[in-house]
């Protein structure tokens, strides 16, 4: 349709029809109260009015029942409008991925966008036309156990990464039916809740949101998603949803953002419960006057918005900007001459968990796994005949992470699968030994496992987080290792010093006891579909550890929240970091610094900085500086090595942070050989959210360094005029 079209059949509208376009409710809603809802939802079913005006669905299952939704909503709408199927694909919807956090350690955008573009075709022969997906809140606190949905502690990762994603996802044309359409979540800064507690409120200075949260979403907006929701939070006072600086300033005005707003979960509803709309009514109009167009699931949109329309509460012209919204991304993607979009259960069949697809699944867990620690264990000798695997994941198949479809699991290669596929002649033997959930003290297992290890060659000690303890509603206080896993670790190592920890969890642990006693560790994350086919690969070598920490691992709780590009102090902490200083910046009780900083990640290969240079010391405004970083492999391993590229800004009229990562790229090197990294610096790079609010960069001396967070190497300086 053109333009032209498409407002003759706005016109053509009722009230009901317009309003239906913004409603979303969830497919089982919709068909057939599968999902046992009650209460004014449950009263909707099976409504038929519903039926035929509905704009958009959430969460269907598979390629038949999207083409029968849309099958029933085109039969019953007389304006033949068709639906908006949207899921949440976040790593893989039938072929599982790395969790995002998993991803961003592996500090490499085409590898996430290969993983991505698997997702795209998976989704698309699903029949989904909007993703939500990606999410790209920085979070710094591994409390809120959200963090496994965003990629990193580090906006310019989340950024990267999920412009990435949008660019595979979206493609050229959304008209083409194996293109999906993204929705960049959740905006803004709800990876900020006090305390780490989720949908908590995030209460964050204008420089802080501009400098360290708004730079993802705004990526990914570039990058062309075409919808964006705003987040359940309230950011200084003011829910996502309702907040008009938020939506009207800064995202429609300042960015021109022109794409479709959905409210999350029910969202408009807690503006009640958030104590900011005086009842049903009053949050339908808060929610449309900050420009939210859809309201997903709590009915408000629904019930109310056409008696407010009517009563000009809501003036028209405002709806019918948020209708138009809506009916141009339908036109976009094609959905007028083809409803079901991708919807193909031929495809469906053909791609998912097809072999290609689980190639890059494995490839994908294994170049996001961190070797933390290695002490001559690793990689473990293929000659070995008698091996233990202990510890509450030995058999787990929740290995996957938040948001893996359900079912999923029963398509992930589980540990012992995987180590049988490579290493069949191996006599293993498996112990749990104890259960990973909070307050689980049974040590009954323990001796067994004891007995195990002192009876191996060497010990996979598979510690962790259950899945489902990382995720949205799934905040911590504490964030060890739950249960008595740390006493089965004890006893399991001094019974076989041969051990290698590994570790599977959706957020950054406290590992502090782990580390004094575990020879090698090993972090997987949630790995996936390909999980213990990769683990496998990467315990003997045939894959060589190459992730680096997107977020650093803390020491204790109490650090949180941690970023590593901390602003400088008037009071900043002497070294040593083991020591207390009173009257500086410091603790009584622990280190400033993590256990495992921010850009940390060992290899089986030893890779050398050999030299950082510039190929100028001044540069004014419009100029560039180029700088190339020097490294080779001393060891007898190819690798990869992610070369990282820190700024310090010495002087300014705002404090700065002690280290900012501006810049990084992977590299695989063969053994011995050299390469040169450079890097292009520009101004652009410099800037800030300066003394009078603008974003701008000053004259003065600036570092630049390589290595990783808070042990920076190579530093040289140069000025901008
Ligand atoms: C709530 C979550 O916060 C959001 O991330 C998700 O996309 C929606 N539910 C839809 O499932």
């Amino acid at each position: 349709m053109n333009s032209e079209q498409l407002r003759e059949l706005l016109g053509s509208l009722t009230l009901e029809e317009k309003v239906g376009q913004l409603v979303q409710f969830n497919a089982g809603q919709f068909i057939e109260n599968s999902l046992g809802i009650t209460g004014p939802d449950g009263e909707l079913l099976p409504a038929e009015d519903l039926n035929r005006v509905m704009g958009s669905v959430l969460t269907f299952e598979n390629a038949a029942q999207a083409k029968a939704l849309q099958d029933q909503h085109m039969a019953a709408d007389p304006k033949k409008i068709p639906l908006l199927l949207m899921l949440d694909v976040i790593h893989g919807l039938r072929t599982t991925y790395p969790i995002p956090l998993a991803m961003g350690c592996g500090f490499d955008d085409a590898l996430t966008a290969e993983c991505a573009d698997m997702a795209r075709k998976e989704s698309s022969a699903c029949g989904v036309h909007v993703t939500f997906n990606p999410m790209v809140d920085t979070a710094r606190d591994a409390r809120w156990g959200r963090i496994l949905e965003t990629y990193s502690e580090e906006p310019l990762i989340n950024g990267r990464m999920g412009a990435a994603i949008v660019k595979v996802t979206q493609g050229e044309d959304l008209s083409d039916p194996e293109n999906v359409a993204c929705c960049v979540k959740h905006y803004a800064a709800y990876g900020a809740p006090e305390a780490g507690r989720d949908y908590n409120s995030v209460e964050i200075s204008e420089r802080m949101l501009r400098e360290t949260y708004l730079p993802a979403y705004k990526a990914c907006l570039d990058a062309g998603a075409r919808l964006i929701m705003p987040s359940f939070n309230s950011l200084n006072g003011i829910p996502s949803v309702a907040n008009k600086w938020l939506m009207n300033r800064v995202l429609r005005k300042e960015w021109g953002f022109d794409g479709v707003a959905i409210s999350d979960y029910a969202a408009v509803n807690e503006l009640v419960v958030h104590g900011v709309a005086d009842g049903p009514e009053d949050a339908v109009r808060l929610a449309m006057e900050a420009g939210c167009d859809i309201d997903m699931v709590d009915n408000f949109y629904y019930r109310y918005l056409a008696d407010l329309v009517r009563k000009g509460i809501v003036p028209e012209e405002m709806l019918d900007t948020a209708v138009m919204r809506v009916l141009a991304l339908k036109n976009e993607l094609g959905l007028f001459e083809n409803p079901y979009h991708g919807a193909d259960e031929e495809k469906e069949k053909a791609v998912y968990l097809c072999d290609t697809h689980r190639e890059i699944a494995r490839r994908a867990a294994e170049e996001t796994a961190v070797l933390l620690k290695n002490e001559g264990i690793l990689p473990l000798k293929k000659n070995l005949k008698h091996v233990a695997l202990i510890g509450p994941f030995a058999e787990d198949i929740h290995l996957n992470g938040f948001w893996s479809r359900p079912g999923a699991e029963k398509d992930t290669v589980t540990i012992p699968e995987g180590i049988r596929n490579l290493m069949p002649d191996l006599e293993l033997i498996i112990e749990k030994g104890c259960g990973a959930e909070i307050g689980d003290t049974d040590r009954s297992g323990i001796a067994a496992a004891v007995q195990a290890a002192a009876s191996a060659e060497a010990v996979i000690l598979v510690l962790g987080e259950p899945e489902n303890y990382s995720g949205e509603g799934r905040s911590r206080a504490e964030l060890t290792m739950p249960g008595v896993q740390q006493e089965l670790a004890e006893q399991v190592i001094r019974a076989n010093p041969n051990t290698v920890a590994v570790l599977f969890n959706g957020r950054p642990l406290v590992l502090t006891e782990l580390e004094k006693i575990a020879p090698a560790m090993l972090e997987m994350w949630y790995p996936g579909t390909e999980a213990g086919n990769a683990l496998a690969r990467l315990l003997w070598g045939e894959a060589n550890p190459c992730g680096k920490l997107s977020a650093g691992l803390p020491r204790t709780t109490g650090q949180y929240p941690m970023p590593y590009n901390r602003m400088n102090t008037g009071r900043p902490k002497p070294e040593p970091d083991t020591q207390a200083f009173p009257f500086t910046s410091c603790y009584l009780d622990t280190p400033n610094l993590p256990l495992y900083s921010f850009g940390f990640g060992l290899s089986y290969t030893d890779f050398v900085y050999e030299s950082l240079e510039l190929d100028r010391t001044v540069i004014t405004p419009e100029e560039q500086l180029q700088v190339t970083v020097t490294l080779r492999n001393a060891g007898e391993r190819v690798g990869k090595e992610t070369v990282q590229l820190y700024l310090r800004d010495k002087v300014a009229s705002v404090v700065r942070p002690v280290q900012q990562l501006i810049d990084y790229r992977k590299v695989s090197l063969a053994p011995g050989e050299r390469t040169q990294v450079t890097f292009t610096v520009t101004e652009k790079q410099l800037r800030f959210w300066d003394f009078d609010c603008q974003y701008g960069s000053e004259p003065g001396t600036f570092e630049l360094s390589t290595g990783y967070a808070d042990h920076l190497i190579l530093t040289k300086t140069f000025e901008l005029k």
